[in-house]
């Protein structure tokens, strides 16, 4: 195949090189079109662009791969540890137990918040969104650890990745205890990473909550399959942020804002709202379905799609696994369960879902495990935070030992009004023109 692409323009002719990926993906190199043609590309949801080179994670949408720095992610499922999964991420390699134990020994040193920043959570109502106080109290950490804004050798770098690795599950705990009214429950200094977690969501001064190996590990499970997923909105989001220069909570909190979305992280409260649409008899499921298919309802089948799967999301095929062995593990018999396996079966047999290839997504499950294991729903999209903080650290740091890293700054095609001159006020009607 020929390593150059040619673009006609009218009478003139342009060469760009062609790119190739480790796993033989192709890119057109345009850095120097619009120097050359005085054209630009316009793809708006940048379906078809390439924002970086990046040698973190790849998937392949039409096969159901998923690999995290060349490691299929089904490699994880046997004995789940999301510590491990964030030191793979960020630093690119597997620990060697001894980095193990020093990354697992510093999550675990770095857990409280400072006090000062404590009394923060009391200036926001009960009923302030959860991520709303994540953005907010990461952007804040930064005010109480200024000795980490500038990372410009690699241990700094460590000690600031471990702080907000650990430190993110303390805020989503006390954030989640705030809105209960419940005192806030410092770390305990020997609890590994996911139950310190629950022991801080859970445990009452007067009785320790005691973490069931069955909930650590599906914990473990449901943040490792979150923790990086390539150039989706959250993580370009902290890219484009840190392209400025702006420092790593700066970006990790726009990060938190991007995946707060319903058509990004928020998917997932929003599968569990529509599931408890149906089964409180509102709709039955062959009806959401139908009202999904019809353009003019504005309902969309939650959980399902992807704009890089195009086949099975390899962690929705995994997360259905786990809910299936957990509920029964966990004596929980819950309804959603059976609604959205009936969900599942009707779209993947209708033409409609099919012929577009519309598939469950990671979101699609995951609630209803987090519900089994009592983390209430307005928490999801925060648990889904926690998970991918890893995946923004690794690219953010990646940006940032790129050579000739660029601020990011797309153009546009402009379509407003040709040069117009301003009438003074006196001279306009009332809906503002002469
Ligand atoms: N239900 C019904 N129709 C759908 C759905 C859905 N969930 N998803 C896509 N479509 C249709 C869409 O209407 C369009 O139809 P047509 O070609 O007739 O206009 C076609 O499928 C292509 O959809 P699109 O919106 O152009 O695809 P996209 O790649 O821009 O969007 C998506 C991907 C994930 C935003 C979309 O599938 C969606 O809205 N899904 C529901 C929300 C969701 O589950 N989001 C979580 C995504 S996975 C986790 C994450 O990344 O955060």
């Amino acid at each position: 195949m020929s390593d150059a692409a040619t673009l006609i323009l009218g009478d003139a002719s342009y060469r760009f090189p062609i790119l190739e990926g480790t796993e033989g993906e192709r890119a057109i190199d345009i850095r120097t079109l619009r120097a050359k043609s005085g054209c630009i590309t316009l793809d708006p949801g940048y379906a078809n662009t390439g924002s970086c080179e990046s040698a973190i994670t790849f998937i392949d949408g039409e096969r159901g791969i998923l690999r995290y720095r060349g490691i299929p992610i089904e490699q994880f499922e046997q004995a789940p540890n999301f510590v491990e999964v964030a030191w793979l991420l960020i630093f690119g390699h597997l620990p060697s137990p001894q980095e193990y134990e020093a990354f697992a020994a510093d999550l675990t040193a770095c857990a409280n918040l400072d006090e000062g920043m404590k009394h923060h959570f009391e200036g926001f109502p009960r009923s302030a969104p959860p991520m709303a106080i994540l953005s907010a109290m990461i952007n804040a950490l930064s005010c109480f650890h200024p000795e980490l804004f500038e990372l410009e050798d690699a241990d700094r770098f460590r000690v600031a990745a471990a702080r907000l690795i650990s430190k993110i599950r303390t805020i989503a705990a006390y954030a989640y205890r705030h809105s209960r009214g419940l005192p806030y429950i410092y770390p305990h200094p020997e609890l590994r990473y996911v139950p310190n977690f629950l022991h801080m969501m859970f445990s009452q001064p007067y009785a320790q909550h005691v973490c069931d190996p069955v909930v650590r590990d599906a914990v473990n499970l449901v943040l490792l399959l979150h923790a990086d997923h390539e150039q989706n909105c959250s993580t370009s989001t902290v890219r484009m942020v840190g392209s400025s220069q702006a420092n790593l909570f700066a970006s990790c909190a726009a990060g938190v804002c991007a995946l707060w979305g319903p058509l990004h992280g928020g998917a997932n409260v929003a599968v569990l709202e529509m599931l408890e649409q149906i089964h409180h008899g509102h709709l039955s499921p062959e009806e959401y379905v139908r009202l999904a298919k019809d353009k003019d309802s504005k309902v969309r089948l939650m959980g399902f799609g992807h704009r890089v799967y195009k086949s099975f999301d390899p962690r929705a095929r995994m997360l259905a696994n786990v809910a299936e062995r957990l509920l029964p593990q966990l004596g929980v018999r819950d309804p959603l369960l059976q609604i959205a396996r009936r969900l599942e079966e009707i779209a993947l047999e209708d033409p409609y879902f099919v012929e577009r290839k519309l598939y469950p997504n990671v979101d699609f499950y995951s609630g209803i495990i987090l519900r089994a294991i009592g983390i209430p729903t307005n928490m999801f999209t925060v648990m889904f935070a926690i998970g991918r903080l890893p995946g923004w650290i690794a690219h953010w740091w990646e940006q940032a030992q790129t050579s000739g890293n660029k601020i990011a700054r797309p153009r546009q095609i402009y379509v407003g009004p040709l040069e117009t001159d301003r009438v003074p006020l006196s001279e306009r009607g009332e809906l503002g023109t002469a």
